[in-house]
């Protein structure tokens, strides 16, 4: 199959991609998290083909994207009131809350749940071709299964190209990780993958919520969170600690360790850059830690680019867990494979 790779900035352009939806095809598109692999949700056939194109094992369900408040009828059966104090606070915004399941959509979506996972992304684009295509669209992250999310068209032209119908180029995503899932259907809510809002701001609302993943001691509950996830081909190697200095300390050791024989990439916040630059090692700045925001939204794109220089391994540095920063520790402990290297 041709790919094809129209810039999203004409109404012409949106419209032929909604067509292809409407038909029953793929279409790669912006949100503001991280870019979609989208299909006609309420069309098995569609989804089946999402799941070929990323290699995505059917027992992980996908997400449903809808632009306004009238769809969600078609997704959802019920909306408690609870969800809809966060609907009104977050949305459109990187919340994905999992609901009881509306007939119209089919059993591959969700993998046979009796749950759906729906949101309503903050992007223009996205939201524009949902409207034009007048049906929720269900879309996964539009990467190949078990790599990092693509954060601009050339990441998903890297892991896709040829098996897909469209890409939308509406250039690089904003936030950089993906959405928060939150499982509305148990008491206490459970937030079963932290993403763009954080849990302080759902606590503000719903008081207290469970948290399955990015603690450090993972309990899988959403059947896509699996141990090595978001990972780039080389090996993540995952350092945290209290004293700082220790940990940079502990990483330059494991680097002259490793050193002979392979190739080695680090990924640190820029204030820990200098640390590395004696080195013979690829490194990369993630941003100052002090805005995890901006280390949130240059990770996936670290990853692939530290991918494409060959390393072996990445070296990189546990932060902040507050905000956002839960997100990012997420992603890079099960980049990591589930391991955290604790120095004392
Ligand atoms: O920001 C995002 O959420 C992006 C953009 C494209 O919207 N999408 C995304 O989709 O990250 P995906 O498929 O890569 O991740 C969806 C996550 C998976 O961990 C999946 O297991 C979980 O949501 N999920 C989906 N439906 C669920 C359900 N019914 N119950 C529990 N978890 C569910
Ligand atoms: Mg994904």
């Amino acid at each position: 199959m041709q790919t094809q790779v129209l810039k999203a900035d004409s109404k012409e352009n949106i419209r032929l991609a909604a067509d292809l939806i409407r038909r029953g095809e793929t279409v790669a598109f912006p949100t503001e998290t991280v870019y979609g692999l989208g299909a006609d949700a309420t069309d098995k056939a569609a989804v089946a083909k999402i799941f070929t194109a990323k290699g995505r094992p059917t027992f992980d369900p996908i997400i449903v994207h809808v632009a306004s408040i009238a769809m969600l009828p078609t997704v959802v059966n019920g909306i408690p009131e609870v969800a809809w104090q966060l609907i009104d606070t977050f949305w459109p915004g990187p919340l994905t809350l999992v609901l009881a399941k509306a007939g119209k959509i089919p059993d591959i979506v969700t993998a046979g749940l009796p749950t759906v996972a729906v949101r309503m992304p903050q992007n223009e684009i996205a939201l524009a071709l949902i409207e034009e295509a007048g049906i929720p669209i269900g879309a996964p992250s539009a990467n190949s299964f078990g790599r990092p999310s693509p954060t601009c068209a050339d990441h998903v032209i890297e892991d896709l190209d040829g098996k897909i119908a469209l890409i939308l180029d509406g250039g690089t995503t904003q936030i950089g990780v993906e959405s928060t899932v939150l499982d509305l259907t148990c008491s206490p809510p459970a937030i079963l993958r932290p993403g763009g809002v954080s849990r302080e701001c759902l606590e503000g609302i719903l008081g207290k919520v469970s948290v399955f993943s990015g603690t450090g001691d993972e309990v899988f509950k959403s059947p896509g969170q699996m141990k090595q996830h978001y990972a780039p081909r080389a090996k993540v190697l995952l350092f945290g600690g209290k004293c700082r200095e220790r940990v940079i300390a502990a990483m330059r050791e494991r680097i002259k360790e490793l050193k002979p024989g392979s190739e080695i990439g680090v990924m640190v916040p820029e204030e820990e850059l200098s640390h590395f630059t004696d080195e013979d090692v690829v490194a990369i700045g993630l941003g100052s830690f002090t805005t995890m925001e901006a280390v949130a939204s240059k990770l996936f794109e670290a990853m692939r680019a530290l991918d494409k220089r060959g390393v072996d391994y990445i070296l990189t540095l546990a932060l902040s867990r507050e905000g956002i920063g839960l997100a990012v520790f997420d992603r890079l402990f099960k980049a990591s494979g589930s391991q955290l290297i604790e120095v004392d």
